[in-house]
């Protein structure tokens, strides 16, 4: 699926083939494979069971569920659960900033493992404090990890021409679903059914399990991704440091007058970054608009990726609450047995990454038919058609929800159905959002194109945060009805204005 993830993020090619390979491959691919594999398998593992151990002991947990979490209320887990997950995406842009300048991305991806681990390991230690520390080091981990290892991929290639590629990066993005797909039934399966903290604990296992592997393999990664490509001076250095300290002793000094007046909420934190989280994505497209530098056929390509990146984050809104409206409806309201057999909610994570691997193959080979006659669709006609598929999703899981309203528990189908056609739409935009955002980045912001990208998801999560800080009801009739209806009339828009942001993205198919 991801035949054109990160494109050509990483176009300075330096092939380290030769030697071993695997499945044709540079040998160097196993080890990030590897790595990612078990990244996102403490990531979706962690996520999995993020939601129902805030509410756990809670007045909305499910009656009989296991005790021991924050008991809070769905609407604040929604909430700071959207709020992690934007922080985790917006952090991937230092995380790129800090391998181009810093530590190169080898050394980047280390450290961002390490501080992974470290923060599963602080989530499997009991304490609302322990909770929000453990959080805070995973997504800073992710950060670094993230955007960096698909860099990496990109580095075992010989330039974007090299045929291999775009198998490369289609076998890289299987790792990331066999982790996704395993996460939730071994850490899910252990922390809902046996203690949250042992399950925190084994995604901290997953994580050093890909940090062996990684380290192991080592050698047999790009000599490109040790190297740091625009070293940081002392001066900049410097600067960054005063800058950042002054940053730090402001927030200091206004959280700690929040807190010693005695004022301080959860909302005091949540809100703030939240807003962060829409103002950052917001000012980086304008900064990268509005700058000088770049040539006019630039800035044309801009305003036609700006189209892509709204409907990006309206579509990631949705999409990533299937760790919290979802998975709150697959715990209560969701029938936990097959075939008279019981399993844990939290194996409902598992169905996307599933369907990911179902489908990918059969979406490859219906945009091969339809461009051998010609017929394939455009990426502006693809991130329609992924709109309307995430809003159609929404209206079909109003059906269910409207059925459960009583307490009956419906068929886990329903789920099944819901998910399979959220991830035909993620099949539409996820690949071809990536490569697109590679194509029409103009070139002083190529290496960091990427990391606007994953901008969309955090502004996507952070409207979710604020919704629900807000107290709109995710999971009510009416909030899914708005939701979906916006998305319908996204890709609506995308569809009438067509020739327009087709007109705007110049050369770029
Ligand atoms: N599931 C994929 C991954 O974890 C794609 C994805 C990226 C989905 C970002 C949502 C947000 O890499």
């Amino acid at each position: 699926m991801a035949s054109s993830l990160t494109k050509d993020a990483a176009a300075q090619g330096n092939p380290a083939s030769g030697g071993k390979t695997f499945f044709g491959h540079p040998r160097g691919l196993a080890t990030l494979f590897m790595t990612e594999m078990w990244e996102r398998f403490s990531f979706y593992g962690m996520r999995a069971l993020l939601v129902l151990y805030l509410i756990s002991g809670g007045t909305d947990a499910k009656p009989g569920a296991q005790g021991g979490g924050l008991a809070m209320t769905m609407a604040t887990a929604s909430a700071i659960y959207a709020v992690y997950l934007a922080m985790v995406y917006l952090l991937a842009m230092p995380g790129g900033w800090f391998a181009d300048r810093v530590w190169g991305p080898r050394k980047t991806v280390i450290i961002g493992g390490c501080v992974v681990m470290l923060g599963h390991l602080t989530l499997a230690v009991p304490g609302t404090a322990m909770f929000f520390v453990g959080m805070a080091l995973v997504a800073l981990g992710s950060g670094l990890l993230k955007a960096n290892i698909s860099t990496m991929v990109g580095h075992l290639y010989d330039g974007p021409q090299d045929p291999r590629r775009d198998g490369g990066f289609t076998i890289f993005y299987i790792g990331i679903n066999v982790g996704g797909f395993a996460a939730p039934l071994v850490v899910g399966t252990i922390g809902q059914s046996v203690n949250w903290h042992l399950g925190f604990a084994s995604a901290a296992v997953g994580m050093g399990l890909g940090l062996l592997q990684f380290i192991i393999g080592t050698r047999h990664l790009a000599p490109l991704s040790s190297t740091v490509p625009t070293p940081l001076s002392i001066e900049e250095r410097n600067s960054w440091l005063r800058k950042g300290l002054l940053w730090l002793v402001v927030a200091a000094v206004f959280y700690g007058i929040v807190v010693g007046t005695g004022t301080f909420t959860l909302n005091w934190a949540l809100i703030p970054i939240a807003l962060l989280g829409l103002i950052i994505p917001v000012s980086v497209l304008a900064r990268i608009k509005r700058d000088k530098d770049l040539t006019s056929a630039e800035q044309t390509k801009v305003s036609g990726y700006i189209w892509f990146f709204v409907a990006a984050a309206v579509f990631w809104m949705i999409f990533d609450q299937a760790g919290s409206t979802l998975s709150g409806f697959a715990e209560k309201n969701t029938a936990d047995t097959v075939f008279g057999m019981h399993f844990p909610s939290t194996w409902f994570q598992s169905v996307n990454p599933l369907w990911v691997m179902a489908l990918a193959p059969v979406f490859a080979w219906m945009w091969l038919a339809l461009a051998k006659r010609l017929k394939e669709p455009s990426t502006t006609i693809k991130f329609a058609i992924a709109m309307v598929m995430i809003g159609i999703s929404y209206f079909v899981f109003i059906v269910p929800m409207g059925m459960s309203s009583d307490g009956t528990k419906v068929s886990p189908m329903w789920l099944l159905m819901v998910y399979m056609i959220q991830t035909m739409g993620e099949l539409c935009l996820s690949p071809v959002g990536l490569s697109v955002t590679t194509k029409l980045a103009p070139e002083k912001y190529a290496s960091q194109m990427l990391g606007v990208w994953f901008l969309a998801v955090t502004a996507g999560d952070c409207i979710v945060s604020l919704l629900s800080t807000a107290g709109a009801d995710l999971s009510g009739v009416g909030v899914l009805s708005a939701e979906a209806t916006l998305a319908v009339l996204a890709g609506l828009a995308i569809w009438l204005n067509r020739k327009k942001i087709t007109g705007l993205m110049g050369d770029v198919r």
